[in-house]
């Protein structure tokens, strides 16, 4: 089993109760920080991903594409979670299915699922609520029924070919106040790596805006 995300871990876990219900052993996988999706990772038919990651702009974020070409199948089954914000997931799921198929997984079931968005109250308040992870929990216990009656047998994914146009790189960065006690946890959380470790006013480019920073 294996997650690309942060905070949408809570519904991955709730969703892969799939795992305890098919059997077997579980490995969880964090693909949070850069030099976990830099590796290169391989299943074999016995095995089946769960891959849960966020959607930014309706699509996969573009950090993670590398991760999803880095991770390689032997006609592995494979399950998708997609976690939006409550806006709308768009083409997140038909171009995880695509690059997934085109790297060896048969991607046997998929949802989209709705977390705290990333960086506004406006949508997504107060989910995941009680009821979406019962939702989750219970979507991985029907397709543990169901890859266990049928095995792994290729679905039709909600979602447009051509995909919609990526977002394109943005002009955010955090910046910190005098609060600041260079603990150095937000260096710690930051996905794409951009916080100085010894000193936090320091920010590279490429900030994300998925504020795991400040929320920690
Ligand atoms: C740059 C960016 C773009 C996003 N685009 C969408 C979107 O198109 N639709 C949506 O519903 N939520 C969108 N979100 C919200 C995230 O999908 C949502 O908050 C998700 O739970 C984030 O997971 P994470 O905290 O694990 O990164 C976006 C968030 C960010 C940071």
């Amino acid at each position: 089993m294996s997650s690309a995300s942060i905070k949408s871990m809570r519904v991955i876990l709730a969703f892969s109760a799939i795992a305890s219900a098919v059997g077997g052993e579980t490995m969880t996988i964090d693909l949070t920080r850069p030099e976990a999706r830099q590796r290169v990772y391989h299943f074999g038919e016995n095995d089946i991903l769960v891959l849960g990651y966020p959607v930014y702009g309706g699509r996969i974020p573009a950090i993670l594409r590398e991760v999803f070409q880095n991770l390689k199948g032997a006609e592995t089954p494979a399950i998708l979670a997609a976690v939006y914000g409550n806006r709308a997931y768009e083409d997140a799921l038909v171009e995880g299915q695509d690059t997934l198929t085109e790297n060896g997984f048969v991607v046997t079931a998929a949802g989209a699922f709705i977390g705290e968005h990333s960086y506004t109250e406006k949508v997504g308040t107060g989910r995941p609520d009680v009821e979406d992870l019962h939702a989750a929990a219970d979507f991985g216990k029907q397709i543990a029924a169901k890859l266990n009656k049928d095995g792994p047998v290729p679905i039709t994914v909600k979602g447009n070919r051509p995909y919609k146009d990526a977002m394109g790189p943005m002009p955010f960065r955090p910046v910190t106040t005098d609060a600041c006690d260079n603990c150095g946890r937000c260096a710690e959380k930051c996905p794409v790596g951009i916080i100085s470790k010894q000193d936090a006013k320091i920010v590279g480019n490429g900030c994300i805006l998925c504020a795991a920073c400040v929320k920690g």
